[in-house]
């Protein structure tokens, strides 16, 4: 059977990355957290001394470097999940800090970096059988994926999911900190030039704001199985 391309985009927080997973492996496909490969970069850019205290990005010095960021996914013997290599080194853990989550938003609107990742993120798919998420993977990524999901949650209940991560990887979080920077790089996401989150013309809608994760897990497996009966 053919394998089709899904694309999941949506709003930061509201649990693509875990139906995504989830999915990906109910049905055999490969799974990539886009969000992943801008997060490398910012990681790379923090670690270069590319970004300033008062988040002033070296756009000039960041351009010319780009081509030595290299973002490559395994799969964990132990989580069963894929953790995240930067220049095949892994950095699951430090991409998903608080720091990088801040400073993310103002590195994925640079045009020069939205294009180094879209070219890599269309190399992964062009074989089909994926399902990526993000924010621009039915719009800009992939515009002719068979099946796109636009997933969003109420604000406070994304804070929430994101507030219990922290917690639960035993990091540092404050609820009105985490929720001031979801809203902010809902707005930098949103607003931005170059492929801003919105949603496609031909994309379902799912708003999980009070769904389980079984719940939505069987949602989508609906929508996949009417998409390929199609
Ligand atoms: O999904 P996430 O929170 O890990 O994404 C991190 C940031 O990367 C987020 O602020 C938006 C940006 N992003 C993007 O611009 N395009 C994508 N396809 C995925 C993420």
């Amino acid at each position: 059977m053919k394998k089709i391309t899904i694309a999941i985009d949506g709003h930061s927080s509201c649990g693509k990355s875990t139906m995504a997973k989830d999915l990906a492996s109910a049905i055999g496909y490969i799974y990539i957290d886009s969000g992943a490969m801008y997060r490398c970069c910012t990681l790379f850019a923090m670690r270069n001394g590319l970004i300033a205290a008062d988040g002033t990005i070296d756009e000039a010095e960041f351009e010319r470097r780009m081509p030595e960021i290299q973002v490559s996914f395994k799969i964990n013997s132990q989580t069963g999940r894929p953790d995240t290599y930067l220049n095949g080194a892994c950095v699951e853990q430090e991409i998903r800090s608080m720091e990088v989550s801040a400073h993310v938003s103002p590195v994925a609107a640079l045009p020069f970096v939205r294009a180094a990742m879209t070219a890599q993120q269309q190399a992964m798919g062009r074989e089909g059988g994926i399902v990526m998420d993000g924010r621009d993977i039915g719009t800009a990524v992939f515009p002719d994926a068979e099946m796109k999901v636009f997933v969003t949650a109420s604000d406070e209940i994304r804070a929430q999911r994101r507030y219990d991560e922290l917690m639960a990887k035993g990091q540092e979080a404050d609820f009105n900190e985490v929720l001031a920077n979801l809203r902010e790089r809902d707005r930098i996401d949103s607003t931005r030039e170059v492929a801003p989150l919105r949603k496609a013309d031909d994309a379902l809608v799912l708003d999980n704001s009070h769904m389980t994760i079984p719940e939505q897990n069987q949602w989508l497996l609906d929508r996949f199985h009417e998409k390929i009966s199609d």
